[in-house]
């Protein structure tokens, strides 16, 4: 088995994690609303990924909504020590699954004291502001009020590193001058690379990026130049995928998610595929 170790670490904060972590949205039932089908499932998934090593887990108690949450609790607790738990806040769900804003300062105070109910902790490690002008994607607009109120609960004790998510660079621009960033968590893959330029000025500043639908998301990756790279290395090419979001930049942390044991231990053999010069350059034509 492929040790996650060798994909090295990077830091969250205080935290160091290693760079292959773990995604928790997919533990829910369909359309991440409502228990998952089999919850014994579930608990393995997550019991098998912090066997293999993964210390970094992402999650937010609007998934399900409390579904993945209480899973990672039933699953993890009591908690290694070396487990970072990254949530977020931000939105809420509506009857019909849909995913709505819950900015106010209340909102937020709310979210927390969720999320620290269904993990069962005293602390967040990491909290994320789900940035909610629009849901689908960045949109500009001052997140000055939010953000202030969270870096207020982070100050009584209950968040000890704030980040951002689905963030655009003017936002984190705003958000670094109220609070330290320690990770910014958007959408991002070998297919959709808009925040190529953000990810360097990250680095450059040592903030952690963690892109979210790394293997394309509810419609998971397809692309023939992936499949003949994967071919030629005798790898899958979700692991290809994975592989070229750890070689694009240090400060890239994975969450690939999944529901099966098996797709997560071919996500996390992705820490030991090298990828050639030569695969590098024809994969950097998957975008176009
Ligand atoms: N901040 C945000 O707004 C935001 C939004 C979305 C997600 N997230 C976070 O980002 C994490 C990752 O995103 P994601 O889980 O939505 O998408 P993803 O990691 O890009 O892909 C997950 C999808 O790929 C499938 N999959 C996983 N491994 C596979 C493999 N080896 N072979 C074939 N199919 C595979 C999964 O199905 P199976 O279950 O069948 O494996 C699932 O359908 C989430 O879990 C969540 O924690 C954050």
């Amino acid at each position: 088995m492929t040790d996650i170790r060798n994909a090295g670490t990077f830091s969250l904060g205080t935290r160091t994690v290693k760079r292959l972590g773990y995604g928790a949205m997919q533990l829910a039932g369909p359309g991440v609303f409502g228990p998952p089908k089999d919850r014994d499932a579930a608990l393995a998934v997550l019991r098998e990924a912090v066997a293999s090593g993964v210390d970094h887990i992402d999650t937010s108690d609007f998934y399900g909504p409390h579904v993945t949450n209480r899973i990672i609790r039933e699953a993890l607790r009591p908690y290694p020590d070396d487990l970072t738990i990254v949530t977020k806040i931000g939105a809420r769900r509506g009857e019909d699954a849909s995913w709505l804003p819950a900015f106010s300062s209340e909102a937020l105070a709310q979210a927390v004291q969720d999320n620290l109910r269904n993990l069962g902790l005293d602390v967040l490690d990491v909290v994320n502001l789900r940035i909610m002008f629009e849901v689908d994607g960045p949109a500009e607009g001052s997140i000055e009020e939010p953000l202030t109120a969270l870096a207020e609960l982070q100050r009584k004790g209950l968040v000890r590193h704030v980040g951002l998510s689905n963030a655009t660079p003017a936002q984190v621009t705003q958000a670094r001058a109220i609070t330290p960033i320690v990770c910014v968590q958007n959408m991002y893959n070998i297919a959709h690379r808009q925040d190529d330029a953000l990810i360097d000025d990250l680095a450059r500043d040592g903030i952690a990026y963690v892109p979210f639908f790394p293997l394309g998301g509810f419609t998971p990756l397809q692309s023939s130049t992936l499949s003949t790279v994967a071919g030629r290395l005798d790898a899958t090419p979700m692991q290809v995928a994975l592989a070229w979001l750890l070689r694009r930049s240090p400060n890239i942390l994975l969450i690939p998610g999944t529901s099966s044991v098996a797709h997560l231990r071919e996500n996390l053999a992705a820490a030991g595929l090298e990828l050639p010069d030569e695969a590098l350059a024809l994969l950097d034509g998957v975008a176009a």
